[in-house]
């Protein structure tokens, strides 16, 4: 690589999974802890499991609540949002739910999955945002339908305007950096191809290989603070 540290480039796109937060406490969905292996999404987290049942669907996102209510964000947080003050254009693509991108100050973010703290009217659709608590009210006050998290489940569809300005942020990106994410999980894994067609310079973070790694020029096999920390430094070893 050529130019050696983030605020050489002027449009980057951070594309972050849950392996971001993990140094927060934020469990991850997949490997050792993953959510995914303590609970079966079909009973949790998919709008199936929501009309059978909205209140076991609520207690499972309530508890997730809790959970994140405790994390802050990390200093990987903390340099993807300085990079967006000194950098000319960074967005966040982020397929985590947490909000801790927002927490530690980044601004253009684009959540692919959604917000835990925000929810949906399942009847008329009206959204609202929460603070970072567990939610009491689980009807909507105006026509009395359950409210449900406004993220993205098991076979629902991605919000399409948030997709577009994803994939529209990355065409023009000079750098993509991919943080903490298993690329198992699409539309979302789809996204790296747009960089690499783009001609931007792509950075994989993430202890382990990945289906996708292929598609990285540099690997930085390491957890996602220390890799950040290295690459907004400079690391004139790692990048040579
Ligand atoms: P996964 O749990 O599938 O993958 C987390 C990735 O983070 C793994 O590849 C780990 O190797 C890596 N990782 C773990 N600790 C890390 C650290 N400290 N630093 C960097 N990387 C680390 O999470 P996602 O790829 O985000 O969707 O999962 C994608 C989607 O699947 C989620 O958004 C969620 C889930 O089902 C929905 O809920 C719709």
């Amino acid at each position: 690589m050529s130019t050696s540290r983030l605020r050489d480039f002027s449009r980057i796109v951070f594309f972050t999974g849950a392996g971001m937060s993990a140094e927060s406490g934020v469990p991850t969905y997949r490997g050792a802890g993953g959510i995914w292996k303590e609970y079966d999404y079909r009973r949790y987290a998919c709008q199936e499991a929501f009309v059978r049942d909205p209140e076991a669907v609520w207690e499972f996102h309530n508890y997730r609540r809790g959970l994140v209510a405790r994390c802050a964000p990390n200093l990987g947080h903390q340099i993807v949002a300085r990079s967006g003050r000194r950098s000319a254009r960074v967005t966040v693509v982020t397929q985590n739910i947490d909000g801790l991108h927002a927490l530690a100050g980044s601004s253009e973010i684009l959540e692919l999955h959604g917000n835990l703290w925000r929810v949906r009217c399942d009847t008329c659709g009206v959204k609202q945002q929460d603070g970072h608590v567990v939610r009491e009210v689980l009807r909507c006050d105006g026509c009395g339908g359950w409210w449900r998290p406004d993220i993205v489940w098991f076979g629902d569809y991605l919000h399409e305007p948030t997709l577009d300005a994803a994939q529209a942020a990355i065409a023009a990106c000079d750098l993509f950096v991919s943080i903490g994410t298993s690329a198992v999980v699409y539309p979302a894994a789809y996204l790296p191809e747009y960089a690499r067609k783009a001609g931007a310079r792509r950075v994989e973070i993430n202890p382990d290989e990945t289906p996708a790694s292929e598609l990285y020029e540099l690997h930085l096999r390491g957890p996602a603070t220390e890799m950040l920390t290295r690459l907004a430094d400079g690391d004139a070893e790692l990048l040579a």
